[in-house]
């Protein structure tokens, strides 16, 4: 398969590139990093340096593409608020970190898609788009907007035999989650983020959540009275 994946200079795109080069396919990574991005290189992993923010070098940049099997848009970021402070230029950043980011890449991708064999589009968004969590009301609320953006892109995209998935990962241990002041339940690897990510796409699922018992947990609170979740979660806030 030819795969794109964003996010690749770290974390859980940087495992997937490794993990599906490594087994023969033909992988561009995307990243800012020019040190990653060189790392990446001398495996014999095609890179391109491209800040996502910015559409018009976005565009320019996909346009040179041709055809595409995977894309893996996983590029993002995360910050908290922290009250009484609402800051709305946190809010602005992270926005433009998750959402603006994921839709210059997806009109990015979209025409090589249309080239591509069996194609399939997957976007990493959050498990914390299930439920309203302490802090992260921006956070949140940008993995929201991934979710509703992919589920509605499916719909859209069907018709064209271009395949959808959302990847909702519960904590995974990244240089984004090692900035977190706070205990993070059922924590995995890449390498474990990486396995259940190529397995749910192998398999077509729509809806790509690990791991289970953290995502599981969350589903199920999700599904209850609100007042449950939120006895709960000012509990936690304490
Ligand atoms: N780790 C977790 O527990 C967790 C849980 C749920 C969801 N997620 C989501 O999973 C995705 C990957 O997270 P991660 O933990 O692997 O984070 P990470 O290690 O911090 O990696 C983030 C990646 O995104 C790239 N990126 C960010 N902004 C970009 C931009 N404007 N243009 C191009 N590339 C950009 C970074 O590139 P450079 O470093 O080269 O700038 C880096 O490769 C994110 O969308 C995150 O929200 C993570």
């Amino acid at each position: 398969m030819k795969i794109l994946i964003t996010g690749a200079t770290s974390g859980i795109g940087r495992q997937l590139a490794l993990d599906y080069h490594a087994v023969g396919h033909e992988v561009w990574a995307l990243g800012r990093s020019p040190a990653a991005l060189a790392e990446l290189e001398t495996l014999g992993i095609h890179c391109a340096q491209v800040d996502l923010e910015d559409r018009e070098a976005t565009l320019e940049w996909f346009a040179g593409l041709e055809t595409l099997d995977l894309a893996i848009l996983s590029a993002g970021n995360c910050e908290y608020i922290d009250l009484p402070a609402f800051d709305s230029a946190l809010v602005a950043r992270v926005m433009r970190a998750n959402v603006e980011s994921l839709a210059h890449s997806i009109e990015g991708v979209l025409p090589a898609l249309r080239h591509g064999r069996n194609p399939h589009l997957v976007g990493i968004g959050s498990s914390a788009s299930y439920l309203p969590l302490p802090r992260a009301e921006a956070y949140g609320a940008s993995k929201a907007a991934v979710a509703y953006m992919l589920d509605t892109l499916r719909i859209g995209l069907a018709a064209e035999g271009i395949r959808v998935s959302h990847v909702a990962p519960g904590f995974v241990k990244t240089p984004l989650t090692d900035r977190n002041d706070f205990p993070m339940p059922c924590l995995v690897t890449v390498e474990q983020a990486s396995r259940a990510i190529r397995k749910g796409i192998a398999g077509g699922k729509k809806e790509i959540h690990f791991p289970k018992r953290f995502t599981g947990t969350m589903k199920l609170l999700s599904v209850l009275p609100r007042s449950v979740w939120l006895a709960l979660a000012r509990k936690m806030v304490r």
